[in-house]
């Protein structure tokens, strides 16, 4: 294969991406994630050198150990504390011309009508360059206990919940206004063709809805649905609403039979192959030994705790209190819930036919420096551009969520040296259209 990639990055509004820890190195500037014109110079910075999208993550959860907050969330902000991007997107939509802007939300949060007024709003400001991350929610444990919740909802119930709020949000997005309802004509004072206004009548197990939506149609109507969450469960709902997966990188080979499965069940529902991203950390310099340097760095940040932490959060399970010389299936034989919270990050750790499950001791060392971040590339600009070619066929992705470790630095650093290779070479064809949809689908 050798198609057109794309590549967005992949941030929060927050003090530290994917799970690992970078922000006290000098040549970060993710601590100065507080400061709108931090980000604002960043999209500048993609709009110019032409990557597709910003992505951010976004959720209320935190690494919970025990019964409490895990400390190192805490004392070393692993997704822990942040602000609300949605809000800061108008910022950047009106410093940038191109670049889509993609913005997690979590399903059962909001009511869907909640949710798809912000998304109409955020269309029609950036210009329809908006897409929708849906999740159904990392660290639901610490979600149930700050929303009050009784009990955390089974994980595969938010996803049937998650499919009804995405039907609903759609119902308003694309049939109640026809093109063409909103009139606004002074002449004869008539604001919306009250024919062509329908009233959304929707009853689900979860939701129901009676009523008019207020907002009118805006350039894409529906933002470009993105998904994230890569479990039987989540490959099922991202073949039926999304039109582009954010899937959790592991071994190409493993990534690939996700990406396949993907396809396959989107062909099965009738629908067109999503654009399936994964996440890529690349440490780009002037030459490869710089490179390596600056990945022994990063590494050299990072150690048991924090690793430990980050696994609580996305699974329930402290990888400490377990016998490191076992594998996770001790977890599994144990008996009790297991992957309510997310299943990606215990499935790809029980051994595959051919491969063996790894130890506890080798989880936590293989999550050391890795955190939930996709591929690893590391060395000059043609280096990491043949990596990523590579990658990109080996795992069968069209695109990469480029996850910054050293902040401003990784993003300029890929996009003034490795996107003109891969430019080039053919791989990045400036793509045409009015919208986000448009380019990124084509
Ligand atoms: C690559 C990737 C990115 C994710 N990003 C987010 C996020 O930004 N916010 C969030 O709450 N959950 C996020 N999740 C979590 C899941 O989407 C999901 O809500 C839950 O953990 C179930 O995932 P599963 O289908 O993999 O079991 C992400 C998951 C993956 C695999």
């Amino acid at each position: 294969m050798s198609g057109a990639l794309r590549f967005g990055v992949f941030e929060v509004f927050g003090p530290q991406v994917g799970g690992t820890v970078s922000w006290p190195h000098p040549l970060s500037d993710s601590i100065e994630f507080a400061d709108p014109q931090h980000w604002v110079r960043l999209a500048r910075l993609m709009d110019a050198t032409g990557y597709d999208f910003l992505f951010f993550a976004d959720g209320f959860g935190y690494p919970i150990l025990g019964d409490d907050i895990a400390p190192a969330a805490v004392r070393s902000g692993i997704n822990f504390s942040g602000y609300d991007p949605a809000t800061l997107l108008p910022l950047l939509m009106a410093a940038t011309d191109r670049l889509g802007f993609v913005v997690t939300a979590t399903t059962g949060i909001d009511h869907p009508v909640q949710l798809a007024r912000r998304f109409s709003t955020l269309d029609l400001v950036s210009n329809g360059r908006i897409g929708w991350n849906i999740v159904t929610g990392a660290s639901q444990n610490a979600v149930a206990e700050l929303f009050g919740h009784e009990a955390l909802m089974p994980h595969d119930v938010r996803y049937a919940l998650a499919d009804e709020f995405v039907r609903l949000a759609r119902a308003y997005w694309e049939d109640a206004w026809d093109d063409g309802a909103l009139v606004a004509d002074r002449a004869t004072g008539v604001y919306a063709d009250a024919a062509r206004v329908h009233r959304t009548m929707f009853e689900g197990e979860h939701y129901r809805s009676r009523g008019y939506f207020g907002a009118p149609p805006t350039p894409q109507r529906t933002p470009v649905l993105f998904q994230a969450g890569t479990s039987p469960a989540g490959r099922a709902f991202a073949a039926t609403h999304a039109e582009c997966v954010f899937v959790q990188a592991t071994s190409p080979a493993h990534t690939r039979r996700n990406t396949d499965d993907i396809r396959a069940r989107a062909a099965a529902a009738g629908r067109p192959a999503p654009v399936v991203m994964v996440g890529l950390t690349a440490i780009v310099a002037e030459t490869i030994e710089r490179g390596e340097e600056l990945a022994r760095e990063f590494d050299a940040l990072q150690d048991d705790d924090v690793v430990a932490t980050l696994y609580a959060g996305n699974t329930g399970i402290d990888l400490r209190s377990l016998d490191p010389d076992r594998t996770l299936h001790q977890v599994l034989e144990a008996g009790g819930p297991v992957g309510q919270l997310g299943t990606s990050n215990i499935e790809r750790f029980l051994g595959t036919p051919g491969s063996p499950a790894p130890t506890v001791r080798e989880i936590l060392d293989s999550l050391k420096g890795q955190g939930t971040r996709g591929f690893r590339l590391v060395g000059d600009a043609a280096t990491v551009a043949d990596g990523v070619e590579r990658l990109a066929d080996e795992a069968g992705v069209d695109g990469f969520l480029l996850e910054p470790v050293f902040g401003t630095r990784d993003v300029a650093a890929f996009g003034d040296a490795v996107l003109p290779i891969l430019r080039e070479r053919g791989r990045l064809p400036r793509r045409e259209g009015a919208t986000f949809r448009h380019r990124l689908l084509g």
